[in-house]
């Protein structure tokens, strides 16, 4: 099969450990450390704006408090999604997925976009992200990778813009992993690196897919995930494993 063609190392939700998390300061940050690709997680707000967010809710990651399904973008706009972290990223807003992928395509940083859709708004949230993916990325010399642990919403993407690669996300790898590959039109399994064990990663490359890990903080844990042939990792500790690590 292909060599896996995106970054190897990749920053989790924009900027790992070193910026509040899914914000443009994140992904500024990833590329300034020269890291080449950037996961982040796509949610729709109350009035189905795309915006980046973990969380259902606002109150770990902002000033504000509530659910993301129930609040207008106009409002999240008014939050500060950055003290949390530290003084010097305070006033920093919540983004929408336009300005992530503008940034993204501007500083040609690849882009791991997960469709994290609240519960009850799955293939709202995969058809949404989809759409706009398309458009940001039209042009673009290389595509993002749409993924999601929500087989409903990795369907409505496929269904909205079927040209986009898309990752199935797991945290152990199940039984059924190959169906749910072929039906969802996955090029690529994203699973908990403490869940996998060598024998999978041979599997899923002689079915023909690639195979990344989530979270993988440590360089040794990551040089043993390389040498089992794991084609990616997403990484918190942008200060630990270099963006060249391979
Ligand atoms: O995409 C991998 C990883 O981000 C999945 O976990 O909870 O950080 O979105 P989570
Ligand atoms: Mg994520």
């Amino acid at each position: 099969m292909k060599p896996w063609p995106y970054p190897r190392i990749i920053a989790h939700r924009g900027g790992g450990t070193l910026a509040p998390e899914n914000t443009l300061a994140g992904m500024r940050k990833a590329r300034e450390l020269g890291f080449g690709g950037v996961e982040f997680d796509v949610m729709l707000a109350g009035d189905a704006t795309p915006i980046l967010m973990h969380d259902e809710t606002l109150a770990r990651t902002t000033n504000g408090s509530g659910a993301i399904a129930d609040t207008a973008y106009r409002d999240m706009l008014k939050l500060d999604a950055g003290g949390w972290f530290s003084r010097g990223h305070a006033g920093e807003p919540v983004p929408s997925f336009d300005q992530a992928g503008r940034l993204c395509v501007e500083l040609g940083l690849w882009a791991n976009v997960e469709i994290k859709p609240s519960k009850g708004f799955e293939a709202q949230t995969g058809t949404a992200t989809a759409l706009a993916a398309r458009e940001l990325w039209r042009g673009a010399p290389v595509q993002p990778v749409l993924s999601s642990f929500q087989p409903a919403a990795l369907a409505a993407a496929k269904q909205a813009a079927p040209e986009l690669p898309r990752g199935a996300l797991t945290k152990g790898i199940p039984a059924d992993w190959e169906h749910w590959m072929q039906v969802l039109g996955c090029v690529s399994l994203h699973c908990d690196y403490r869940m996998l064990l060598p024998q999978q990663v041979r599997a899923v490359h002689d079915a023909g897919y690639w195979l990344a890990c989530w979270t993988v903080n440590d360089p040794e844990i990551a040089r043993v995930l390389f040498d089992w042939g794991v084609d990616a990792v997403i990484t918190d500790r942008l200060d630990r494993i270099a963006p060249d690590f391979t």
